[in-house]
């Protein structure tokens, strides 16, 4: 009888060292993971929440030290007082001169040359080739010369600017050899000043837009364009000269004396990227006036207006490598089987997709 009692009793007690032995093992299995997903939520608040409350108490309280950070990420351009004194100083403002007010030296009745369409290069380059995101100048020195694919050559800055007075100002070419070509690479170099060679400023160029699950349309675009763009560009799309009539007040944005189909606006990424960070009049890369949406839409929309055709004359030589050609090419033959339609308008995702297969 006794025997039996205590062979039960110690039965029972190690039944219990089991079971607080088995409890520690399971606490553990719920108490290591808790401790993981916490730490990882501490490391995801740290890179999100914790960084920008911090950043928006530098805002707040206007240190420089910190600040200085923040602005020093987007480009900006050299500041007046920094040019060179004497000849090389009075060059690259001619050139600044030469970009700015483009038409009077050598638009349509230019005092220098006739050779371009009464378009200013800063319509385009806004605030002179120096605003972020306006299709500014910062990147050309550091990586210029390059090879294009357009072209199939190594392109020097004076091509490049030389393809902008055929295609956008649709006009001829400036004498790579004058003091007005001179001029403008002047200006140019000096704004790419201090930036390493190979190297883009962030700001540069033109801003990237996301692209659309869908097609851009025509129709949508010209209901967003007499809202928000026709008041100044006008109903016509031919936009205001300016009272002297040399130039314009606002440019024009399709037909005779608009920029023609080679010209990098009339590719669709090109026009949407430009107008989401400067249009209509007033906006920037960080207070847009419209959604991408709405954009991609206006591009399409203004793209599909008239507008000068020069496939036979100025693009003739273009894309001996029709694979080179941006996904928003919008003239046939290409190296894939999506249509003229679909590079121009879109959808592009599915041509994104085939090109990484
Ligand atoms: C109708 C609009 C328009 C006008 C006017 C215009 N351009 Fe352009 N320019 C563009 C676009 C669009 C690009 C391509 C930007 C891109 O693809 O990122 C470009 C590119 C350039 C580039 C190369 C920029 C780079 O970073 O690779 C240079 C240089 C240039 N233009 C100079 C000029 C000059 C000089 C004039 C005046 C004679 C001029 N452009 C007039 C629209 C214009
Ligand atoms: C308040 C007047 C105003 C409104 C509204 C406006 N623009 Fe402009 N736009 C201008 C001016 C002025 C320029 C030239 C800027 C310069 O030279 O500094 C310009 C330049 C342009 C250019 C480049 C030059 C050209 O003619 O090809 C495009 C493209 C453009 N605007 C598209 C648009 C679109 C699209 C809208 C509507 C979303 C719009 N703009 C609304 C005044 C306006």
């Amino acid at each position: 009888m006794e025997n039996l009692e205590i062979n039960y009793l110690t039965n029972i007690m190690e039944d219990k060292k089991l079971s607080q032995k088995l409890r520690y093992l399971i606490g553990l299995l719920v108490v290591i993971p808790l401790v993981i997903v916490l730490l990882l939520g501490l490391l995801v608040a740290e890179m999100l929440g914790l960084r920008v409350s911090i950043d928006k108490n530098v805002l707040a309280t206007k240190t420089i030290e910190i600040k200085e950070p923040l602005t020093a990420a987007i480009w900006q351009a050299p500041a007046e007082n920094t040019l060179p004194q004497g000849k090389q100083g009075e060059l690259i403002k001619y050139g600044k001169a030469l970009i700015s007010n483009t038409s009077e030296y050598l638009g349509t009745q230019g005092s220098v040359a006739k050779i371009s369409n009464g378009m200013n290069c800063q319509n385009c380059h806004l605030e002179g080739g120096t605003k972020p995101f306006g299709n500014n100048y910062s990147a050309v020195a550091s990586t210029y010369p390059k090879f294009r694919q357009r072209s199939s050559s190594i392109e020097t800055i004076p091509k490049r600017v030389n393809d902008c007075f055929e295609r956008s100002l649709n006009g001829k070419v400036l004498d790579t050899a004058s003091r007005e070509m001179e001029a403008i690479v002047a200006y140019i170099n000096w704004l790419g000043t201090g930036i390493k060679k190979g190297e883009k400023p962030k700001g540069a160029g033109l801003l990237e837009l996301a692209y659309m699950d869908r097609a851009a349309e025509p129709a949508k675009g010209k209901i967003i364009y007499e809202q928000k763009c026709q008041s100044c560009h006008r109903t016509d799309g031919q936009g205001m000269a300016s009272t002297d009539g040399k130039s314009y007040q606002y440019p024009p944005l399709w037909g005779k004396n608009s920029y023609n189909n080679g010209a990098g606006l009339f590719r669709l990424s090109r026009f949407a990227g430009y107008v989401k960070a400067n249009m209509p009049l007033g906006a920037s890369y960080n207070s847009p006036l419209l959604t991408d949406e709405e954009a991609w839409d206006i591009a399409a929309y203004v793209n599909s207006m008239p507008r000068p055709d020069v496939r036979k004359t100025v693009m003739k030589n273009d894309w001996k490598n029709i694979a080179g050609k941006p996904i928003d090419h919008p003239f046939a033959p290409f190296a894939d089987d999506f249509s003229e339609e679909q590079h121009k308008f879109g959808n592009f995702k599915p041509i994104v997709a085939a090109r990484k297969k």
